[in-house]
């Protein structure tokens, strides 16, 4: 039987560790698809996951990354055939199904999301879970009424990964963005991608008023916590803030006042249980209307299975940048 490598998470009596394995397709979770790997990507949850940081697993051992693009080999669904170029994200892989740091994958077909023709295994795994996350969180912000003549959208954790990517992809839908962000040295980074102006974290006001200065007709929020609670303050009268991330915190510790007297709605972004439809559709605007223009600048690596605890470090600490792509087996 074929052998391939795979990075697999292991927990012994509460400690965990993980590490490049080699493993045959009998080692992985059942599933109907069988995939070539070509890339993977390293997101925020796959760090906390692989270090322990987080209790994010639901079994072990486990391949971690929830993240796959590649090639079918083998299907026994009707839907796939061998040749068909899909991609994975979320629904559990690298959760609770072996991942997407393996040369090889194996997911049930109901996972399996077909390559949009103007997307390369590549780019779609550039975007990944932070690209598609933050279209999913546009979509719903423009579904609850957001439009570009409405004034600023804020977007927090500005250089990570959902952030970059919400940056992006509202300024090419003609929003004025404001990125807000802890680090000082990347102002021309966030430019670059289309941030018309900059907010320092360590620079924010601390009152506490149930409601202060209105400024945002709508925000991206990465980081949780009390950065949270000043958005409900600050977004304007039927503004939204898509709540996707708790980098800086799990509490909201806020009033009712912004919901009842200003209107102002939190809409929760979760993209790995995404219904499939919704799903499609999302990665079909990626390929479209909601494409990505700055990923170059987006994508700050593109590493191989060994590299991938030096990035989990980088991401643990906020100190990574953009994206990293995990490159399996693919060139195109
Ligand atoms: N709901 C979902 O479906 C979903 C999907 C993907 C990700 N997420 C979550 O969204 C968040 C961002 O994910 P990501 O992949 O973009 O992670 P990332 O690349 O590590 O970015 C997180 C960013 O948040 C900021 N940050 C880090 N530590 C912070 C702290 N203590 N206080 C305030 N800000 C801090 C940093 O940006 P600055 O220095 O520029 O501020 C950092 O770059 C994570 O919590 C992740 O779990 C949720």
């Amino acid at each position: 039987m074929e052998r391939f490598r795979a990075y697999r998470i292991h927990e012994t009596d509460g400690v965990v560790t993980a590490g490049l394995e080699e493993l045959g397709l009998d080692d992985l979770a059942p599933g109907e698809v069988v995939i070539r790997a070509c890339y993977s990507s390293i997101n925020y949850k796959d760090a906390l996951a692989a270090t322990g940081k987080g209790k994010i697993l639901r079994r072990f051992p486990l391949v971690g990354g929830i993240d796959v693009a590649g090639v079918v080999t083998d299907s026994e669904d009707s839907r796939f055939r061998a040749g068909d170029r899909v991609l994975v994200t979320g629904c559990g892989l690298g959760e609770s199904h072996d991942g997407g740091f393996s040369e090889v994958v194996r997911v049930p077909a109901d996972w399996v999301v077909p390559l949009p023709a103007e997307l390369s295994l590549y780019t779609a795994m550039a975007i990944g879970t932070a690209g598609f996350t933050a279209a999913l969180a546009i979509d719903r912000l423009e579904q609850n009424g957001l439009q570009p003549d409405q004034g600023p959208v804020i977007v927090s954790g500005a250089t990570g990964g959902v952030g970059s990517m919400a940056i992006d992809l509202l300024d090419s839908r003609g929003y004025e963005v404001v990125a807000l962000t802890g680090k000082t040295a990347e102002a021309l980074y966030l430019k670059g991608l289309g941030a018309g102006s900059l907010l320092l974290r360590a620079d924010l006001p601390a009152g506490k008023r149930p409601l202060e200065q209105a400024q945002w007709a709508g925000a991206v929020d990465n980081v949780g916590g009390e950065l949270l609670a000043w958005l409900t303050r600050t977004v304007k009268p039927w503004g939204s803030i898509a709540s996707i991330g708790m980098a800086g915190g799990s509490e909201l510790d806020t009033t009712v006042m912004p919901f009842i007297l200003r209107g102002v709605s939190i809409l929760g972004i979760t993209s790995a249980n995404c219904p499939m439809p919704r799903r499609r559709r999302i990665w079909q605007r990626l390929a479209g209307d909601l494409g990505p223009r700055h990923l170059d600048a987006i994508v700050s690596g593109v590493v191989g299975l060994d590299d991938l605890p030096a990035v989990f470090g980088q991401l643990l600490s906020g100190q990574h940048r953009g994206r990293t792509v995990v490159q399996l087996a693919g060139t195109d």
